[in-house]
């Protein structure tokens, strides 16, 4: 069947209709005619997969990576960035029409469209390692080209090193770029006997036992070659652990950190959902004050070994601290970089009540985004959007939104 492309959706699926029906087809452009096969239907939508482009778009390319459309991680390798750009930037202003903004948004490019990536994490399934894709296929891979090239040679090193030692229990392995480290993590689903070798020598190694690795219910089992490690962002040195939270792309955070500082000198500032204090950090340089909330112990030690004499950090959960900091203090602007959930119903109450001047809110996923910004939008008006690039080739993007209380 032939479709013509006529939208992109907010997934970065290419949109076309048949008989009135939407149909979304991924891997294409606007005003692309495509042949399409394997068609899903739902009483809403259908779901296509590209079998050949009859017209194509002047900006479509050959994908970089040999894994392009078949691991699930990519959306727009098949064009140029700069039209993976403008078609991020259109599903923004689509999304925040929702929020009656319309003004024009300004974008902030990642330096570099492959091997920005300080982080991946990849599955280990029957002996191999890869990626589990959108539809829970596995697919194996010999390497990611949107990770650190550093990375890329671990992931050589380990696949050398899995074959020789065949774990049963082991689910998922960790790579992290320090300055001059890669740490990797052995995430493992049941206790089973570590087999170290020569080969892991020039890496951190942490054996993990548990689910999610980024919860605190995931328990060290044991390191091996530890030692302080760092990383560097805006000349800070920023102690590097195998589970806080880092922003994946240094460049990207560096320009978003440097934009919020930009608008908050001499402010008392409260920075929710802070993670190991980075932007923290980065903010007391040139704010009055500035008060982190993070609940992950790891993270929140991190935040208290870096901090400066204007810099505090509070332990536990935005939604039960929020309030009692502000009915002891003013500020002036609030940092909210939420996880995906977003922020729960307390926090922006606690927000409007203080009537807090500033907010600054940093996003990766609009659903939430949204929802939240239509609660605070009842006080506060949207002043200005920024687009941060923050994971190219992919649909994702990293948002700051800036909103300022209604006089
Ligand atoms: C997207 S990260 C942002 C980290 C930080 N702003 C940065 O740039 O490095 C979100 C952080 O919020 C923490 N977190 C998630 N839910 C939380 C909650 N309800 N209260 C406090 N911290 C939370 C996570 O542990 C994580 O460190």
């Amino acid at each position: 069947m032939q479709v013509e492309i006529i939208d992109i959706s907010h997934s970065g699926s290419g949109v076309g209709k048949v008989d009135g029906k939407v149909i979304f087809i991924p891997f294409t452009d606007i005003g692309e005619i495509v042949e399409v096969k394997n068609i899903k239907s739902n009483s809403k939508f259908d779901r296509g997969e590209l079998e050949k482009v009859i017209l194509s778009s002047k900006d479509r390319c050959e994908p970089f990576c040999p894994y392009f459309s078949k691991c699930g991680g990519c959306d727009f390798q098949f064009v140029s960035y700069e039209r993976e750009l403008e078609i991020k930037l259109q599903i923004l202003k689509n999304e925040l029409k929702k929020v009656n903004f319309f003004e024009k948004i300004e974008f902030f490019p990642s330096k570099n469209r492959f091997f920005y990536r300080n982080k991946i994490k990849l599955t280990y399934f029957n002996g191999k390692l890869g990626y589990h894709t959108l539809s829970n296929n596995f697919i194996e891979i010999s390497n990611c080209p949107l990770a650190d090239k550093e990375i890329n040679d671990a992931i050589e090193t380990l696949k050398k090193y899995l074959k020789e030692v065949k774990y049963q229990h082991l689910t998922s392995i960790t790579f992290r770029k320090s300055d001059d480290k890669i740490l990797i993590t052995f995430l493992f689903k049941e206790k089973e006997k570590f087999v170290y070798s020569k080969s892991l020598d020039n890496f951190v190694v942490g054996i993990f036992i548990g689910k999610v690795l980024e919860s605190d219910k995931t328990k060290l089992i044991e390191t091996f070659n530890f030692c302080e490690t760092y990383k560097t962002m805006l000349g800070t040195k920023i102690p590097l652990d195998f589970k806080s939270f880092f922003q994946v792309n240094d460049n990207v955070a560096e320009k978003l950190y440097q934009y919020i500082l930009n608008n908050l000198k001499d402010k008392k500032v409260i920075n929710a959902y802070s993670g190991q204090g980075a932007l923290s950090l980065y903010l007391a340089k040139k704010c009055q004050k500035v008060v982190g909330i993070e609940v992950q112990k790891s993270s929140h030690l991190i935040a208290e070994k870096i901090k400066t004499s204007n810099m505090e950090n509070i332990n536990g959960l935005v939604e039960e601290t929020l309030n009692s900091l502000l009915e002891k203090e003013n500020f002036d602007a609030i940092v909210l970089d939420p996880a995906r959930e977003g922020c729960q119903e307390s926090v922006i109450e606690a927000i409007k009540k203080a009537k807090i001047k500033d907010v600054f809110y940093i996003s990766c996923n609009f659903s939430t985004l949204i929802r939240d910004l239509k609660k605070l939008c009842e006080n506060y008006i949207i002043e200005n959007v920024k687009m941060f690039d923050m994971f190219p080739n992919t649909a994702n993007m990293e948002v700051c939104v800036r909103l300022s209380l209604k006089k």
